[in-house]
């Protein structure tokens, strides 16, 4: 990998692994590391499609000079300024100054105010061709898949799509870079994470953009994270648009926290009173042990959410909070919701949740419960007839609070 990768015979994976990082936007994590995928066509003119994060330029450098001899580049085209991808804009503007970089006039505008770049910008709109000698590129502007400059490009022959962030995945490659070189549905759960971590709050302009590009003749789909999909490019296609879509599962996910197990007492109630009546899918977390970035995966895919919380200083407890607040920046509307929770001597745990619970648009299902100190034979009972109602609310109609 070292080396770069042939992609077709004048197309080069020139991207890297990062098994460095470890929080994604100081946010997520990267157990199994992220690749940052760059690539570079080689013909009369040579162009790089997206750079990589900035701490791994030397690495692309190298890679670039291989497949180059040395010659340089004549087009950066940048589909996405964020700088995970744009890390190496500066850099190779000072190494080849008759480089043209190639973006919309948004992307113009992240250059100007990232880099202080301003000359030497081929600006492109929608639908426009830039021709390398035989290759030729065709560019799809995609606003917000993930910001507002975001594009993809296509090149022919070989049709292949840049696709930016789009159909992209958390997990470095761990030496395949191709679809039939790894194992796919190992890499589905952490290209969900990336989904519904990175790209869900845009899941409506994602799916605007695989409309747009329905007729377009894909036969690679090259992101700008995670494999390149050769053998199989519908395959994370159609995974994306049914994830961007929705609609959300039948099935409920319970998120608790729980300082001495009496709201995980509450909870396990809950989960029983779901079971009895019927619902197979139920997922459980406690928000104290796993971070939210694998909760968001739950949330996003099953309609039914049951939330609980002791009381801690008259609030719910600060790591139901941080779940909640990276859920409720979701467009998850179309949700059923459950709250229950503990209290000591003053209440507002309970209270804390339902108001995010409703600002969030969820609909709330009854009893809301609440215990003091320690669940009694009653709470459980009320904790079982909330998951009863919860199934119940499951095959309902969709509503706002
Ligand atoms: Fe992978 Fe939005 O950057």
């Amino acid at each position: 990998m070292d080396r770069g990768v042939n992609i077709t015979d004048h197309i080069v994976w020139v991207g890297v692994n990062d098994y460095e990082t470890h929080l994604f936007e100081a946010l997520w994590p990267l157990p199994r590391g992220i690749s940052y995928n760059a690539y570079l066509v080689r013909d009369e003119k040579v162009a790089l499609i997206d750079t990589v994060k900035e701490a791994f330029i030397g690495e692309l450098l190298g890679k670039i000079d291989r497949h180059t001899g040395g010659r340089g580049l004549d087009y950066l085209v940048v589909n996405h300024m964020e700088p995970d991808h744009s890390g190496a804009v500066a850099v190779l503007r000072r190494l080849y100054p008759e480089m043209q970089i190639v973006g919309n006039a948004k992307t113009a505008e992240f250059l100007k105010e990232f880099f202080g770049v301003t000359e030497g910008i081929h600006v492109v709109a929608d639908g426009d061709t830039l021709s390398l000698g035989t290759h030729t590129l065709q560019f799809h502007l995609t606003p917000m898949v993930h910001w507002p400059e975001t594009m993809m490009t296509y090149a022919t022959p070989g049709k292949v799509l840049f696709s930016g962030d789009a159909f992209g995945g958390f997990g470095a490659l761990p030496g395949g870079i191709f679809d039939d070189e790894v194992d796919t549905e190992d890499y589905y759960d952490e290209t969900l994470r990336y989904f519904t971590n990175i790209v869900a709050k845009f899941a409506r302009p994602t799916s605007k953009a695989i409309a747009k590009l329905a007729d377009v003749d894909v036969g690679v789909v090259a992101a700008t994270h995670g494999p390149v999909w050769r053998s199989d490019p519908k395959a994370i296609i159609e995974r994306y648009d049914r994830w961007a879509r929705g609609p959300a599962e039948r099935g409920a996910v319970i998120v608790f926290g729980s300082m001495y197990a009496n709201t995980e007492r509450m909870a396990r109630a809950v989960g029983r009173g779901l079971a009895a009546a019927g619902v197979e899918q139920v997922r459980v977390h406690n928000a104290s042990r796993t971070h939210p970035s694998y909760i968001l995966n739950d949330l996003w895919l099953y309609r039914g959410y049951v939330l609980g919380t002791p009381t801690y200083n008259t609030q719910m407890l600060p790591t139901m909070e941080d779940v909640l607040r990276r859920a409720a920046a979701l467009p998850v509307a179309d949700r059923v919701c459950g709250v229950f929770g503990t209290y000591g001597w003053s209440g507002g745990g309970v209270k804390a949740v339902r108001a995010a619970a409703e600002d969030a648009g969820w609909r709330l299902v009854e009893p809301v419960v609440e215990a003091r100190c320690a669940p009694s034979d009653a709470d459980l009972d009320a904790c079982g007839k909330l998951g009863a109602n919860l199934a119940t609310a499951l095959d309902g109609d969709s509503g706002g609070c």
